[in-house]
């Protein structure tokens, strides 16, 4: 049968934390990678801009492209927009949301805290997860497009140091309650790039969940059964496309190496927009 082909999108490199999870969870296939560069950082643009760009670029990437399956590894889209992308292309989309249910299952203390960006802790989406999973818990929130920057910058090599990295922890766990965090949500998929970092800075004892094995699990039910699955992955990287030069286009070539992709397409949206 035809290898199937999956296209990973964000507005930059947080999607690539998520290309790692499909081979560890063992997808066999092909990934391309999209990442709206142009337009990065998606986290402090207004919804309406935003509704009005990610359907299009989305119908866009997959006219050019033709993947299986289109996965949105980015939360502040998929909060917003998923149901819009699904209306506008037939084939199976996989969005991203915050992995609140896990959290608030995994909690001992009932204190949950939630990194996002700021976009995504607006979203009615957001509110209504938390209200479904974790109505019975606290939830403290705290969005920062300045850790969105860090992740990138961080895996383009750049120094980023402690301090900074703290300066945004603090935010979440100084809030009034923040001591009896014991689980805190990475609702965006930037910031597992910073995972390592940030489990030697939070408190002892505090666990970091994110949603990347979850979307590689559904993007693995949905292939048909007698796709190829194997223990390792056996991930073929495609093109790396990118929508217009800007800092965040920079580190994203610089880190695509090292997550295999060597490909680089630059795409102009502007007809689909
Ligand atoms: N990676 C994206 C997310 O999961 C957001 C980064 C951005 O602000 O563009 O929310």
């Amino acid at each position: 049968m035809k290898t199937p082909h999956c296209l990973v999108f964000d507005s930059g490199m947080g999607g690539l934390t998520v290309v790692s999870e499909l081979e560890k969870q063992g997808f066999s296939g092909r990934v391309s990678y999209a990442a709206d560069t142009g337009f990065f950082p998606y986290g402090n643009k207004s919804d309406a801009e935003l509704t009005r760009r990610i359907p299009a670029i989305a119908r866009g990437l997959i006219d050019a492209t033709a993947p299986d399956i289109f996965v949105i590894a980015c939360n502040t889209a998929s909060t917003l927009a998923l149901q819009i992308v699904r209306a506008v292309i037939d084939i199976p989309v996989v969005g991203t949301v915050p992995a609140i249910k896990p959290a608030a299952l995994k909690t001992q203390t009932g204190t949950i805290g939630v990194l996002a960006t700021p976009g995504t802790l607006r979203r009615a989406y957001t509110d209504a997860l938390i209200h479904e999973f974790a109505r019975e818990k606290r939830v403290l929130t705290y969005g920062s497009v300045e850790l969105v920057e860090m992740a990138e910058r961080f895996a383009a090599g750049e120094p980023v140091s402690d301090a900074e990295l703290k300066s945004v922890l603090d935010q979440l766990i100084l809030q009034l309650g923040g001591d009896a965090i014991d689980i805190i949500v990475l609702a965006c998929t930037h910031f597992p790039l910073l995972r390592e970092r940030l489990s030697a800075l939070v408190p002892a004892g505090v666990q970091l969940v994110d949603s990347g094995e979850a979307i590689a699990r559904r993007v693995l039910s949905l292939l048909p059964e007698n796709a190829m699955k194997s223990e390792a992955g056996n991930v073929e990287r495609g093109e790396l496309y990118t929508t217009g030069a800007s800092p965040s286009m920079e580190r994203l070539v610089a880190a695509s190496g090292r997550f295999g992709f060597t490909d680089f397409k630059t795409i102009n949206p502007t007809d689909w927009l």
